[in-house]
């Protein structure tokens, strides 16, 4: 009989033939076909970064969740790895949700959310969802050790574990919702199969979410930084403007204390598509970031194409003065850069100039001198359907996405630093931007749908001038 991984990459195979490449990222990391969310498991084993991703190979919409896996020696290049976990029950009949991995001596180890529903009808009354271990001595080929942690008595939403190694121990957080509030489950082992319930580590307060999904608990730069994913907070002026938020809360923490913090979420991006990032070190220390750079119940116009969801690039973490994270792209992202093309002027005056054509794998880089610039907007747009620029009255970056034939339509914006230059490094992918502001102080990540003949990169500046520091920009290569 034909197992359930080995029915996952057959239907693959098959299907990685009809892509349309149109919008299918270059340079970034995406599902062969089929539905892709969530990263998990991000981990250095073996010689390997490995990714794993929340993954449904037979239709380009959500479904029973696997994992995808692909491994990378940089971060960049990615090399697709057979489908590592299906939902082969009994604890994850209906999906193997999110998780982390760790590395224990000479194995790697999986721990994800097995999610099933007892009984034939499908309602949060049914549902149950436990972490479970799966285990691998190669990285390719992974046993699975079933149920580790049970539903605590009393709730259903009960997922993403993420697994660290502290001292002595092992510790876990899990996401969960208790009526209408987030929470954070803490748990320590000693060996990966027996946890210990260590009790609620933080939960929201006031509106701060019904559900925090994908928790993750680190330390940078002396503070402990909890990351999560809540859903249920309103919008609130510019901030919290999509279905769902990824941000983080900083404070101090030891085992065996509460986590204290100061109950300031920061939202992780501030674009259109960022959701469920997780952490890992690099074998060099740098704390790692990867999203998925989309957002539940957007459009997604490339299931047109067999494929749906992308993660982000990978982004580098440290603690900035202020106490604020700062994020900018892994310095491996530098590795993609090739042929170097300076702006042909950097002095605008009410007027628009071409920088270049058929921009699908490129990185700008953009300092404009702030109090040289006196015009309403000035920026840069690829084609008609995005733009990037600073509103002047407002005082706000801008990120403006229009492709009004696919409902992707609004701005995002972020306060302008108060620096008096302000540097833009921008990766444009087929359907992606991520726009890191001022060496790591914010960053806006969106998709984008550019039809054929919309990816001229044109420099703009309305009623008034604009001056660049320094402008150019790199062809990305793999
Ligand atoms: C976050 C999430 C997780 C869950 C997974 C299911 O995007 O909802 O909470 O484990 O996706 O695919």
């Amino acid at each position: 009989m034909t197992s359930l991984l080995e029915q996952a990459e057959q239907t693959l195979e098959k299907a990685q033939s009809g892509i349309n490449p149109r919008w299918y990222p270059r340079y970034h990391l995406a599902a062969r076909a089929g539905w892709m969310n969530d990263p998990n498991g991000l981990v250095w084993f073996d010689g390997w970064y490995h990714a794993f991703y929340q993954h449904h190979p037979y239709s380009i919409k959500w479904g029973p969740m696997h994992w995808g896996h692909a491994r990378s020696k940089d971060l960049v290049h990615w090399e697709h790895l057979p489908v590592a976990l299906a939902p082969e029950g009994p604890a994850d009949k209906d999906g193997c949700f999110s998780g982390s991995a760790v590395v224990d001596g000479d194995t790697l180890a999986l721990i994800y959310t097995g999610h099933k529903f007892h009984g034939s009808v499908d309602t949060d009354d049914n549902l149950y969802q436990v972490q479970c271990l799966a285990t691998s001595r190669d990285g390719i080929h992974f046993e699975r050790h079933g149920m580790v942690i049970d539903t605590p008595p009393g709730l259903h939403h009960f997922r993403d574990p993420k697994v660290w190694r502290e001292g002595e121990y092992w510790y876990m957080v899990v996401g969960s919702r208790v009526e209408n509030t987030g929470q954070v489950r803490l748990y320590r082992s000693t060996d990966l199969r027996e946890w210990h319930d260590e009790g609620i580590l933080a939960e929201a307060e006031d509106d701060m979410g019904y559900m925090w999904e994908c928790p993750d608990f680190f330390t940078l730069g002396g503070k402990r930084v909890l990351m999560f994913s809540p859903q249920g907070l309103a919008a609130e002026g510019y901030k919290n403007r999509n279905l769902f938020q990824s941000g983080y809360l900083l404070g101090e923490w030891q085992s065996g204390q509460p986590f204290s913090h100061d109950g300031q979420f920061i939202e992780m991006d501030n674009g259109h598509d960022f959701y469920a990032p997780q952490s890992f070190l690099s074998p060099d220390g740098r704390r790692i970031v990867i999203g998925w750079l989309d957002m539940w119940e957007s459009p997604l116009p490339e299931q047109q194409d067999g494929w749906a969801g992308m993660l982000s690039l990978p982004r580098e973490l440290s603690l900035g003065d202020n106490n604020c994270v700062l994020i900018k792209p892994a310095a491996e992202v530098t590795a993609l850069r090739g042929n170097y093309y300076p702006a042909p002027a950097h002095n605008l005056n009410n007027q628009k100039i071409f920088v270049a054509s058929d921009a699908d794998a490129v990185e700008v880089l953009l300092t404009w001198e702030r109090n040289a610039s006196t015009a309403e907007q000035y920026g840069i747009a690829l084609g008609e359907g995005l733009s990037i620029y600073v509103d002047n009255q407002a005082q706000r970056l801008v990120v403006d996405r229009r492709y009004p034939e696919f409902s992707l339509e609004g701005t995002r914006s972020i306060a302008l630093p108060a620096d008096s230059t302000l540097s833009l490094r921008i990766f444009i992918d087929r359907s992606s931007v991520e726009v890191f502001v001022n060496e790591g102080e914010a960053c806006l990540s969106s998709r984008i749908y550019p039809q054929p003949g919309q990816r001229d990169l044109i420099l703009f500046a309305n009623h008034g001038t604009a001056t660049l520091k320094d402008a150019g920009y790199w062809s990305l290569n793999k």
